[in-house]
């Protein structure tokens, strides 16, 4: 019995003191891991912090622009999967954005761009985007962008990497959730469905934007870690797996 305490007790040790270290005291999140969530949340921060963004349309949303309500409040329809907003892929068709991309903010300071999403432009209320989700955005603006141009053939929709290469990739992360072929999760219904090939060829921005920063709401891995020629290469292989 004695020795059957002992070892509870050891047991306890082990297995609840860890818990609790973790719990009560967190490691310091990286700089580095703010970026990335920045960029999570540039995608959509409402379903990032569990919010509802309004439902009435972003009083800045375009009147020429072809979206409404909720969605318009996400960073990525006025500004692009691509941040280059009217200049970019969403210079027409049903995204259309009438407005400048960020861009130009690529190495600009934190604060001055967390004043900007503050604005009255933005109207971003602390209850909508508290404080240090809006660092998080202002990082992602100033140091977690990329030049898409430089990636992706725009007039070919072709990410400019390396399928065989990117293969190596995808099978070893990406296909655990997403499967060999790209199938094994259906973005949309079953009459239309949508997968990974799908998004990849229709729109290369879109799946390396969410293969860097990850995809809102659900717990899909952030690639960002690894260099940005790694991630062309995924979403090269991704363009070769079947779209339906
Ligand atoms: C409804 C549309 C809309 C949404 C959504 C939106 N913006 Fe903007 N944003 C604008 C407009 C309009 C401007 C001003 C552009 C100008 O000066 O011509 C702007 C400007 C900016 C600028 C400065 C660009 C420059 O070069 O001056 C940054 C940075 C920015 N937005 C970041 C964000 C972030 C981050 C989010 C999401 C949290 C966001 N925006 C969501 C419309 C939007
Ligand atoms: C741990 C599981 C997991 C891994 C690993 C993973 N994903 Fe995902 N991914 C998901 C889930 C879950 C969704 C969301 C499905 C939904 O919303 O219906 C998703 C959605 C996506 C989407 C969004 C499609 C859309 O239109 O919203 C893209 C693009 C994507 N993943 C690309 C990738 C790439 C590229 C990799 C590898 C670099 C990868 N994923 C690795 C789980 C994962």
């Amino acid at each position: 019995m004695r020795s059957n305490n002992i070892s509870c007790t050891v047991l306890a040790v082990i297995l609840i003191f860890p818990m609790a270290a973790i719990a009560d005291d967190n490691p310091p999140v990286s700089e580095f891991w703010q970026t990335l969530r920045g960029g999570l949340l540039y995608d959509n921060w409402a379903t990032v912090l569990f919010k509802n963004a309004p439902e009435q349309t972003h009083p800045s949303y375009p009147a020429e622009g072809k979206k409404k309500g909720a969605g318009t409040w996400r960073c990525k329809e006025c500004h692009g999967w691509d941040y280059r907003g009217v200049d970019g892929a969403y210079s027409s068709g049903s995204h259309y954005s009438g407005v400048k991309g960020i861009r130009s903010w690529v190495g600009g300071s934190v604060d001055e761009i967390a004043g900007i999403i503050r604005n009255d432009t933005h109207r971003y209320t602390e209850e909508m985007i508290p404080d240090e989700a809006v660092t998080n955005l202002a990082l992602f603006v100033s140091r977690g962008q990329v030049d898409m141009a430089q990636y992706i053939d725009y007039s070919t929709k072709k990410a400019r990497g390396d399928a065989a290469r990117g293969a190596r990739f995808y099978q070893a992360i990406c296909s655990v959730c997403h499967g060999f072929d790209g199938k094994q999760i259906n973005f949309k219904t079953p009459e239309k469905p949508e997968y990974i090939g799908t998004v990849a060829q229709a729109n290369p921005q879109e799946t390396l934007h969410k293969a860097r920063n990850g995809q809102p709401g659900v717990p899909m891995v952030a690639l960002g870690v690894l260099d940005i020629q790694d991630i062309v290469d995924i979403v090269a292989y991704s363009q070769t797996l079947p779209a339906k």
